[in-house]
């Protein structure tokens, strides 16, 4: 099937993951204090709101650095770029440990022989609403006397063992971004296990964050066109037309929104977009009941497929379903099948482009990791969206391709 046959007959555009759509009345300036509804959701006391993920995860090594000499920080070898970055923001040293084969999740051998002395924490990281195994991970790191800070930017709502994601770590860390379920267009959230902790993020928070007003006020022009434009016929020209255009001209890393600034914002959250995260958090627990019926169906319909493998969840988890993330037999399968549906408006993609040592910009900074199944998982696997949006007979041209290109 040729890029034109798979467009041909639809003009709404599928976004790569279910983000939660705002609702009018959401932007009203009333409204309940997002911190203690969100803290609610997660189960923790108290919950801290930055300004994005990456924010977040600056102040919660920054934390943890005061009265430490420890200087490294384990992440997993495939994960968003920014929290390498966030690392070498807090002045500390990312250390890349090779994920487990097939899978983005750290390996354990891997993660044993990172660790030592001078681990100061370790992130193990929920990817696609899919879940890191917290048990292991943090067995190791307790034995180096590491701190664990739970990435949970890509599962907010997802149950680790009937515990919230991101409440397993000493600090846990939630993105409010753009395609992360809810959504205040950028933001960030932080829990923290114990009441020390909590000060020490808070005192990190006033020494490293500003009010920006020019900042917030294109978060709020943003936000504001999110709720205008996140439907299925206006984002064509939001998103499709100039992902389309990036792929054109092979600028893969800005198609899968892997280029970030040189320097993570550090800036403060005005009260009105906290207001409008609240007001969407109250159909977040029925947006995720839908869809997980919706993904578990389609998983079950992509497992028919023979050679492919959905990443799923470990018996006695629930996770989240931002979107499925699909491991295809071969890297050359996963490019042919990308080829047809990337920019065919289907939201089908790819997560991130490389693994991060393969990051010019990171490279220097990650030293000689060795980490091949981090690039194979980099070179194996994609995305496909499970927005509500994305119908039936759409899903099964989807399907299709797979089967052809494999
Ligand atoms: C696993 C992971 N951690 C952290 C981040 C950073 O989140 P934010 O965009 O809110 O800074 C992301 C963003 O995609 C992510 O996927």
């Amino acid at each position: 099937m040729s890029r034109t046959t798979a467009k041909a007959d639809r003009i709404y555009e599928v976004p790569p993951t279910a983000g939660l759509p705002l609702a009018w009345s959401d932007l009203l300036p009333s409204g309940r204090p997002l911190e203690r509804h969100l803290a609610g959701f997660v189960g923790a006391e108290e919950i801290q709101i930055e300004c994005s993920a990456s924010s977040a995860l600056v102040i919660a090594l920054t934390a943890l650095k005061h009265g430490s000499d420890r200087q490294q920080v384990v992440i997993p070898a495939y994960t968003c770029p920014l929290v390498a970055q966030a690392v070498l923001q807090a002045g500390l040293q990312p250390v890349a440990c090779d994920t487990r084969a097939g899978h983005f999740d750290f390996c354990a051998d891997a993660l044993r022989a990172c660790c030592n002395e001078n681990t100061l924490a370790v992130v193990p990281t929920h990817l696609a609403g899919r879940l890191a195994d917290m048990t292991t991970i943090t067995a190791i790191a307790k034995q180096a006397g590491a701190y664990v800070v739970e990435d949970a930017a890509q599962a907010l709502g997802a149950l680790y063992r009937s515990q919230p994601a991101g409440s397993l770590g000493d600090i846990g860390v939630y993105s409010l971004g753009v395609g992360k379920g809810l959504t205040i267009y950028g933001g960030g959230a932080l829990i923290a296990r114990t009441p020390e902790l909590r000060e020490r993020l808070l005192a990190a928070s006033k020494t490293l964050t500003t009010c920006q007003p020019g900042r917030e006020a294109r978060r709020i022009l943003e936000l504001l066109g999110y709720a205008a434009l996140y439907r299925p016929l206006t984002l064509p020209l939001v998103y499709g037309v100039p992902l389309r255009r990036l792929l054109q001209q092979g600028r893969l890393l800005e198609a899968a929104g892997d280029l970030h600034p040189a320097s993570i914002p550090m800036h403060r959250v005005s009260r009105w977009r906290k207001t409008v995260g609240a007001k969407a958090l109250k159909r977040m627990s029925w947006f995720m009941a839908l869809t997980t019926v919706q993904a578990l169906r389609r998983k079950a319909r992509l497992q028919r497929i023979a050679g492919i493998t959905v990443l799923e969840d470990a018996p006695g988890d629930m996770g989240t379903w931002p979107c499925l993330l699909v491991l295809m037999p071969t890297q050359q399968a996963r490019d042919k099948a990308l080829q047809t549906l990337w920019p065919a408006g289907l939201g089908v993609g790819r997560m991130f482009i490389h693994a991060l040592p393969d990051y010019d910009g990171l490279a220097a900074g990650l030293g000689n990791a060795n980490t091949p199944n981090a690039r194979d998982f980099a070179a194996r696997s994609l995305t496909i969206s499970n927005s509500h949006w994305l119908k039936d007979h759409d899903f099964e041209r989807i399907c299709g391709i797979l089967e052809q290109a494999i």
